[in-house]
């Protein structure tokens, strides 16, 4: 028999003796099932029930809410939220408001481009799907500001769909639980764990459950986001643009319009780089112009 080591030596993908690590995906039935045990028994206990978005599986209101959590904390959207529905119940409703109207009851919650695209979503599910909200995330991320994350959140909190998707509150779970020692960690390596571990029974409850998880880990140890190599840091909002798109849209918001040279006595800014930020503001539809006049749709 030839000894050449170079053939006979199978390759070795992991030191002997040792398991592969469960960051491969790999994770035995028993590691799969107690991760989800641990989850739920969190969430038994320390599961945020009372968030009023959750008392609800009506695709409108799913969407409004994603969309609110999307960059604005919870106890903020909790105060919002019922005060938005309550104003505009459904998408047909919302379909038909003045964009005005909606981001006067938006004011506070920040980004309000956001209140611009839950219009158009409200709009385009009316026209284009009689009202009905697709229950597809290859059709939901086609709606302006859905992207895949929200898409998937409203695809498991809506319909209890068992999609498989990361957020920022999941992505710290996981690298919480199954990256204890890693330095930088890729959503790619994440999405095996989520898709095995994904809780098929009630995906709702297991996208609930991840979250307040990892929201709760948030408060009680460094961040493992960090250790992502996806985690950036948010800029500054003192001295923003998006403050200074803030106050435009407040001040316009309080009444009929405001001329361009009044605006600009009011922001006390630059006029070439307040001049820029209506300009990309008019381009999105969130401010009109008719001369130097300037309102809010
Ligand atoms: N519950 C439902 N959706 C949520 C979200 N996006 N963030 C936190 N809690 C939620």
């Amino acid at each position: 028999m030839r000894r050449d080591s170079t053939v006979m030596k199978p390759v070795q993908l992991l030191p002997e003796n040792r398991s592969p690590p469960a960051a491969c995906g790999n994770l035995t039935d028993d590691e799969c099932r107690s991760f989800q045990q641990e989850v739920l028994s969190f969430y038994q206990v320390h599961g945020r029930h009372d968030m009023c978005w959750r008392h609800t599986t009506d695709p409108y209101q799913i969407v409004v809410s994603e969309l609110m959590l999307q960059q604005t904390q919870v106890e903020r959207v909790s105060i919002k939220f019922p005060r938005f529905i309550a104003r505009f119940p459904d998408f047909a409703t919302l379909a038909a408001a003045p964009l005005h109207e909606i981001l006067t009851i938006w004011q506070g919650m920040g980004y309000n481009r956001r209140a611009l695209y839950l219009k158009r979503c409200a709009e385009i599910v009316t026209h284009d799907h009689h009202g009905v909200l697709p229950a597809d995330v290859e059709a939901l991320v086609t709606l302006p500001g859905i992207g895949r994350a929200t898409a998937s959140s409203i695809a498991a909190f809506a319909f209890n769909m068992p999609v498989v998707f990361i957020e920022t509150n999941i992505r710290r779970v996981y690298i919480h639980h199954f990256f204890p020692e890693r330095e930088t960690i890729t959503d790619n390596e994440i999405l095996p764990l989520v898709a095995q571990t994904l809780y098929r029974k009630n995906p709702r409850v297991w996208y609930w459950a991840l979250m307040d998880w990892g929201a709760a880990l948030k408060k009680t140890i460094t961040n493992p986001n960090r250790r992502s190599a996806h985690y950036t840091r948010q800029a500054p909002f003192a001295g923003s643009d998006r403050e200074i798109r803030g106050r435009i849209v407040r001040q316009l918001v309080t009444g009929a319009g405001m001329n361009e040279d009044e605006l600009l006595v009011y922001l006390k800014e630059d006029a070439g780089r307040v001049g820029e930020i209506l300009a990309t503001l008019e381009r999105e539809g969130l401010v009109v112009r008719e001369g130097t006049h300037l309102y809010l749709p």
